[in-house]
């Protein structure tokens, strides 16, 4: 029989963060049973601020917590995971690499050793690599191919590298779980809260709420998706691996726009947008010369291969995306 999300149960690690959330909402609304853990009651979260914590069943707890990971998906007979819980801000990478290597890595390990410790009900698990693990390539190079080379060099990077592999680890031989790894670009959208990132941050300064101080001179290149045409993208692969193991599992798919932009793009899109061109312009003098430290140069990557297979392509233009995600961080900051 076809899977189907009407009354699945799905575990969302990272169920809190930005992402997470977003996949939580629209597998509330395709009927799932979720369940999320969680490791602070941080109510400033999409989860809260949508009030999605009223529609999933959330657990306290650490991902490094075997014997709790053991108890969700055995007890209540989790037949998906989304794996979505990490450290994700690049600049705590530098400043606290153990931290990052403890929950990325040994966070990662943990939960395919549970799941690998209790098969029977699972059909799909999605574990969330990234971009960020291919490492500097030469922008000639671009975009990455998913059979490129893992080369990462700064912490976040190597985490994200690391849990990307023993992912895979965990799909050959005897350990034969259905596991799909991707690997996106950077995400922006309704409920990403870490301002330490471009959009979020660009977005924030232009409202008027605080000042955008440049990391570099503007010139490095990156790719975005919006949030939604992701979750959409995150749901196909679960249905078609939890259909299909065999032609699924242990696959690697990167996900990107076909359109890479520049920083000064992205601010130029977002201070449009908000129509405050004069502060743009600020912040170009400020750009001036200055240099990246501890961040990859150019990095983009193409949907070839998940159109091949799931049909996708992302629908939102990074002007769309931008409209709507500021309206909604307008209502967010208004209110916080
Ligand atoms: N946002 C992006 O641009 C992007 C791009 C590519 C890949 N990714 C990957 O997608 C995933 C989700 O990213 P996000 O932007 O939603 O991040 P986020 O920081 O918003 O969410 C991560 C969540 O993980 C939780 N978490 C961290 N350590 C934990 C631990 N030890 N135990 C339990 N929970 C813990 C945090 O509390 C948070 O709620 C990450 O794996 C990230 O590397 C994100």
């Amino acid at each position: 029989m076809n899977f189907t999300w009407r009354d699945a149960k799905v575990f969302i690690t990272g169920i809190n963060g930005f992402v997470g959330g977003n996949v939580a909402k629209k597998l509330v609304e395709l009927g799932a049973d979720v369940y999320g853990l969680i490791r602070t009651n941080k109510y400033n979260s999409y989860l809260y601020y949508e009030k999605i914590d009223k529609k999933v069943s959330l657990i306290d707890g650490e991902l490094n917590d075997l014997n709790l990971l053991n108890q969700i998906i055995s007890e209540e007979q989790i037949n998906v995971i989304f794996h979505m819980a990490a450290q994700v801000e690049v600049g705590i990478g530098l400043k606290n690499p153990f931290l990052t290597f403890e929950t990325n890595v040994r966070g990662t390990y943990t939960l395919l050793e549970s799941a690998r410790l209790n098969p029977d009900s699972l059909k799909a698990i999605v574990v969330a690599s990234s971009d960020k693990s291919y490492g500097e390539y030469p922008r000639n190079d671009m975009p990455y191919k998913e059979d490129y080379p893992l080369l990462p060099k700064f912490p976040y990077d190597t985490s994200k590298a690391c849990a990307d592999m023993i992912a895979q680890s965990y799909t050959y031989g005897v350990r034969s779980l259905p596991i799909v790894v991707t690997r996106f670009s950077n995400i922006y959208g309704p409920g990403q809260l870490n301002f330490s990132a471009l959009i979020p941050d660009g977005i924030r300064s232009a409202l008027g709420y605080s000042k955008f101080i440049p990391r570099g001179d503007g010139s490095m290149m990156r790719d975005f998706l919006y949030i939604k045409d992701v979750v959409e993208l995150y749901i196909s692969m679960a249905e078609f691996l939890a259909n299909n193991k065999k032609t699924f599992s242990g696959q690697i798919f990167n996900a990107g726009s076909n359109s890479p932009k520049t920083v000064k793009e992205i601010l130029e899109c977002i201070f449009t947008i908000i129509g405050d061109i004069d502060e743009y312009h600020n912040v170009l003098q400020k750009m001036k010369n200055k240099k990246t430290v501890g961040e990859i140069d150019c990095q983009f990557m193409d949907y070839e291969k998940v159109n091949d297979y799931f049909g996708w392509t992302p629908k939102h233009s990074l002007n769309d995306g931008i409209l709507k995600t500021v309206d909604w961080y307008k209502r967010y900051l208004e209110i916080k």
